[in-house]
């Protein structure tokens, strides 16, 4: 399909001081819009400029959630050129999500190359400070003006673009994390596993509770027995216990983080043993009171790796590795960012360039 393009006639000054970016509220001057209609398919992809939208009050997006995102990055080398990390994944994770919420799929090579162009067109805005890229948001949406329950017919895909710094405003510095004991994010057979607005809008109130107590995010024990971990929402979680890396497994109401997918086959490359298993978070207490519980941290493309200092279980406050990073997470954290910005070399063949 041709993507059609119209360039701004207004292009807005770009941020002065890329240390101050904070994450996801600057964006670029173009997006990327394509519609679908039963019976019509996707079609009209087009580049144009970024601004504001027009929706029916009655867009069944507004009413019952129908919504899926994705979230990737396009980093700047060390050596100027532009690359994204695994956007396959990305691709196929979105179309995963739209099966769950009966969105009509998109080809993944043809969303690869929107993204692309797209990102080739805004190369500009692509930050040029260690730690900061251009984090890409494509998102779907139903548009039909109706009020009743049924999947839609007519849907939006829009691609936006935010250059944005570390998602945590600590930076690399250790989250406080406060494991959540009232409220569930997710059950097996729900939609955990899709990356879809309701399961971030389920998430806050919890963590506005985690706020009020001084912790940054929650950690999510499973919707039934509410023993076994989960993620954090905006990022999954990795323990280190005795030297193994353990991570819960995908059972349907975690979601199949990329960043978690590579940090297992980074650990498993370095000859570290790395492990997917139910967990529970008493048997974090139970290695943290025997001192064997290394590390804790989570991973996500906007969290990258962010290392846990604080992990709070009702009145048991765990502070791991004296709140500050190790080693296995720094390991990642230097492998992975090296990688994605270019400063060592892919030797797995996740980096795709931008012509
Ligand atoms: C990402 O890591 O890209 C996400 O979509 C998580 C979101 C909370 C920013």
């Amino acid at each position: 399909m041709e993507i059609k393009v119209e360039l701004t006639k207004t292009p807005k000054a770009k941020p002065q001081d890329e240390t101050k970016l904070g994450f996801g509220h600057i964006f670029t001057d173009h997006m990327f819009a394509m519609n679908y209609d039963t019976g019509k398919g996707w079609h009209d992809a087009r580049i144009v400029p970024y601004g504001e939208i027009s929706l029916s009050p009655a867009a069944m997006c507004l009413h019952y959630g129908q919504e899926i995102f994705e979230g990737l990055k396009a980093y700047r080398r060390a050596d100027g050129k532009i690359q994204l990390f695994r956007p396959d994944e990305n691709y196929k994770r979105l179309n995963n999500s739209a099966r769950r919420m009966v969105i009509p799929e998109i080809d993944e090579e043809f969303m690869i190359e929107a993204t692309k162009k797209l990102v080739s067109i805004e190369k500009d805005w692509v930050p040029h400070t260690d730690g900061a890229a251009l984090y890409i948001r494509p998102f779907i949406f139903a548009t039909d003006p109706y009020v009743g329950v049924r999947p839609a017919d007519h849907y939006l895909f829009l691609i936006i673009l935010s250059p944005s710094g570390a998602y945590y405003s600590t930076g690399l510095n250790p989250v406080k994390i406060y494991v959540e004991n009232n409220y569930v994010r997710a059950v097996r057979g729900g939609t955990g596993f899709a990356k879809t607005a309701a399961n971030y809008a389920i998430s806050l109130k919890g963590q506005e509770e985690a706020h009020e107590q001084d912790y940054e995010q929650v950690l999510w024990l499973d919707g039934v027995e509410r023993k076994y971990i989960e993620e954090v929402g905006s990022m999954n979680i990795f323990f280190v216990i005795d030297g193994e890396v353990i991570t819960p497994e995908l059972q349907g109401s975690v979601l199949p983080g990329i960043t978690r997918k590579s940090a297992l086959e980074v650990c498993k490359s370095k000859g570290i043993k790395a492990t997917e298993r139910r967990i529970t978070i008493q048997e974090v207490a139970d290695a943290y009171d025997a001192g064997k519980l290394d590390e804790v941290f989570g991973t996500g493309t906007a969290a990258v790796i962010s290392p846990v200092g604080h992990l709070k279980w009702g009145d048991k406050i765990m502070t791991i590795n004296n709140n500050e990073i190790g080693p296995i997470s720094q390991m990642l954290y230097d492998t992975m960012t090296g990688i994605q910005w270019g400063k060592i070399e892919d030797t797995f063949g996740w980096t795709t360039p931008i012509e």
